[in-house]
């Protein structure tokens, strides 16, 4: 089974010129949430700092328009800042309207799409139905968000892999990683991509441990905390 590729979900300058060096890093993911977390304040000059930063890596970028034909406009202008990057559209607007017309047209453009804030197997199968295989294209799957919901990913992430099986050209994202452990199930379902917020993928390159080093270290730790709390009984 293929390596899942492993994409660093961040929009902060500074960390994207560090992850940027990493070799275990192979492209980032942003989202407009992120973005103002960063501090952008012109979208455009912002991601065009992101870009001189990362030049090569594939770096998915997101209309916020939550109208249809503005998205489009949005997808045309952001797909001529850069050859690496994945235009990044949800999948509906917060009206609930499918935006599938606009991906199929896009798609046909073959401009490179990032189909965001997927939950559920049936949007997959419409996704699908709209991508051909000309074009690179990802299908991000928000699962630890469902996680936090109380609901299981694994299943949706497995037959997502299924549904897009046939298209080499179309790859299946785990979203919202929450533990370094998401790596290894993701790898497990041979899910595509994953992609980490920074402090994760520093502890999946720590990743092999022993259980003995393990235990050694949990032990000593309390060791170091009573002492420097000098505690007595
Ligand atoms: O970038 C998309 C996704 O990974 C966001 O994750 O942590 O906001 O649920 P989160």
């Amino acid at each position: 089974m293929p390596k899942t590729k492993i994409f660093c979900d961040i929009a902060d300058s500074k960390t994207i010129k560090e992850f940027n060096k990493k070799t275990i890093v192979d492209g980032f993911t942003t989202n407009p949430s992120l973005m103002r977390k960063a501090g952008a304040k012109s979208y455009e000059k912002y991601s065009k700092l992101l870009l001189k930063i990362c030049k090569k890596k594939p770096i998915s970028l997101e209309v916020f328009s939550d109208n249809i034909n503005e998205m489009e406009k949005q997808a045309l202008i952001i797909n001529t800042w850069g050859k690496n990057i994945y235009v990044k559209i949800p999948v509906i607007n917060s009206k609930g309207k499918f935006t599938g017309q606009l991906i199929k047209r896009l798609n046909k453009k073959k401009i490179k799409l990032n189909i965001t804030a997927v939950y559920t197997v049936s949007q997959v199968k419409k996704i699908n139905k709209c991508l051909d295989n000309r074009t690179k294209s990802i299908i991000s799957i928000f699962s630890g968000r469902m996680a936090d919901a109380g609901k299981d990913p694994v299943p949706i992430i497995k037959k997502a892999v299924q549904i897009t099986n046939g298209k080499n050209r179309v790859e299946i994202l785990w979203a919202s990683t929450r533990e370094p452990y998401n790596y290894v199930q993701a790898q497990k379902l041979g899910c595509q991509i994953i992609t980490v917020p920074p402090k994760i993928i520093e502890k999946i390159s720590n990743f092999g441990k022993s259980f003995d080093q393990l235990t050694k270290d949990t032990v000593k730790g309390f060791l170091v905390d009573s002492r420097k709390s000098n505690f007595k009984i």
